[in-house]
């Protein structure tokens, strides 16, 4: 597969034309192919030749109708995406609405704020491990759009989940389709799901709309990301680079834009190989740590989360020079690649293995490998007072959260990772939130003055 981005900067390097433009730098050390929209190089938010060309490369290589390149994560993608399917709404009289699984990232919250729509929250039945964590069943969802007065514009589930967790996509595409509503996947940790020999990825399993974050699973730079358009949603690709544009900046980053254009050299070539092996050595390493007495959680086959102690699994790791994606008091999370080398997987053994797991709180008391079900938090759903909108743009202030009982919570406060809000802006936060902010060692939340 050709690189045509990759190849267009390495011939300009090579001209040694005098830089006589942004960026200021110009091209010294080890900045030399970072460059700007200059001539023969594209326009990101128009594109008609080597960005073009490179983003049918990514299209022909995920099976969509388009794809679209971002230079600013998925949280520009799925803003867009959320633009897009809520200016293509059949319903355009009464407010609108989508229906989102509640462990949504902070991205959507901010496109409801911009966009001023509502969410409608699908919660988990019978609670889940964390935040993080929303498993929704196709006939759950089934049962909620048919007690649901007016349809959503569209159905917005994160799958995978920062704990590794995957929903059931097809079932979930297959519901939305009958009662014909875009299903829109936040696929920011699953970019790789289309190389696995059984292909995951959430276009193929009939997702509408999907934004992968390239940069967390594939070989790009911070940043890189797609936003895919299904073959079955050809509605949705036309204005969709001028949506994107809305969301980003006019000086798109063109060194992640070569990572994105090389990685579908790699993504067409030995990826799928490489993934199969990185897979296997992740399994391994599960299997190895389950058979220790390790819990382990989610289904993504390169993702390794356990239930245990957090801080204490990060402790062990970092003393052999290891150090995870992801802990809080109850689980750890450690993302792998084909990138990742032999001695991380032994060091992560030597950390691990060597010990007694450690009992998460949430665990004390039980056997931890045969043990009942980890116990599971209710998600608050607190009442709303005002739009989301109307929250985030309203005046506000940082309280203690001992103190903001009955208030009404503003900005979506809640750090990355994971930027999972536990409460919502617009919601008043009752006692359940207070429990939940507190189980989740959240101490200060920003509330409406
Ligand atoms: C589930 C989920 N969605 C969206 C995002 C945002 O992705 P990005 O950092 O590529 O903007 C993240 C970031 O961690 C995430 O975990």
């Amino acid at each position: 597969m050709n690189t045509p981005i990759a190849d267009f900067i390495a011939r300009y390097v090579k001209s040694g034309i005098s830089r006589l433009h942004m960026p200021g730098h110009k091209g010294a050390g080890a900045y030399k192919d970072d460059i700007t929209e200059i001539l023969g190089a594209d326009e990101l938010y128009s594109p008609d030749g080597i960005i073009l060309e490179s983003e049918q490369n990514a299209a022909r290589l995920f099976g969509s109708r388009r794809t679209l390149y971002s230079t600013e994560g998925s949280t520009q993608c799925i803003k867009a995406m959320l633009h897009i399917a809520l200016i293509n709404r059949r319903d355009k009289v009464r407010r609108p609405v989508c229906l989102a699984a509640r462990n949504a990232h902070k991205a959507l919250i901010y496109a409801a704020a911009l966009q001023d729509f509502d969410i409608d929250w699908l919660y988990p039945e019978g609670g889940a491990l964390s935040p993080c964590s929303c498993p929704v069943t196709p006939e759950a969802l089934q049962r909620k759009l048919s007690s649901m007065g007016e349809k959503p514009f569209c159905v917005y589930i994160t799958s995978p989940d920062y704990l590794g967790g995957m929903q059931n996509i097809r079932g979930l595409s297959e519901v939305c389709h009958r009662c014909d509503i875009p299903l829109l996947v936040d696929n920011a940790h699953g970019a790789y799901l289309r190389f696995l020999e059984n292909d995951l990825h959430p276009l193929t399993l009939g997702a509408d709309m999907c934004s992968d974050s390239a940069h967390k699973t594939l070989n790009v730079l911070t940043g890189g990301a797609y936003l895919h358009i299904s073959p079955r949603a050809p509605a949705f690709a036309e204005n969709a680079k001028d949506i994107m544009a809305l969301y980003g900046s006019t000086s798109p980053s063109y060194l992640i834009l070569k990572s994105l254009d090389e990685a579908n050299r790699y993504l067409a070539g030995d990826f799928r190989r490489e993934l199969d092996e990185c897979a296997k050595c992740v399994k391994s390493l599960k299997k190895t740590l389950s058979q220790r007495g390790y819990r382990l959680i989610g289904e993504e086959p390169i993702k390794l989360a356990l239930l245990t102690d957090g801080p204490d699994a990060a402790k062990k790791l970092r003393s052999h020079a290891a150090e995870p994606e992801y802990i809080d008091k109850t689980c750890v999370v450690m993302m792998f690649t084909p990138q990742n080398k032999r001695e991380d997987y032994t060091r992560v053994l030597a950390a691990l293995e060597g010990d007694e797991p450690s009992e998460s709180p949430a665990l004390a008391g039980e056997e931890i490998s045969k043990g009942p079900a980890p116990e599971r938090q209710a998600p608050p759903a607190p009442g709303r007072r005002l739009t989301i909108r109307e929250a985030v743009f309203a005046q506000s202030e940082t309280v203690p959260v001992s103190q903001a009982l009955g208030r009404i919570c503003a900005s979506p406060t809640v750090s990355c990772p994971p930027a999972v809000p536990i409460c919502v802006s617009g919601e008043e936060i009752d006692q359940a939130a207070i429990t939940a902010l507190n189980q989740n060692n959240i101490t200060e939340i920003a509330v409406v003055k």
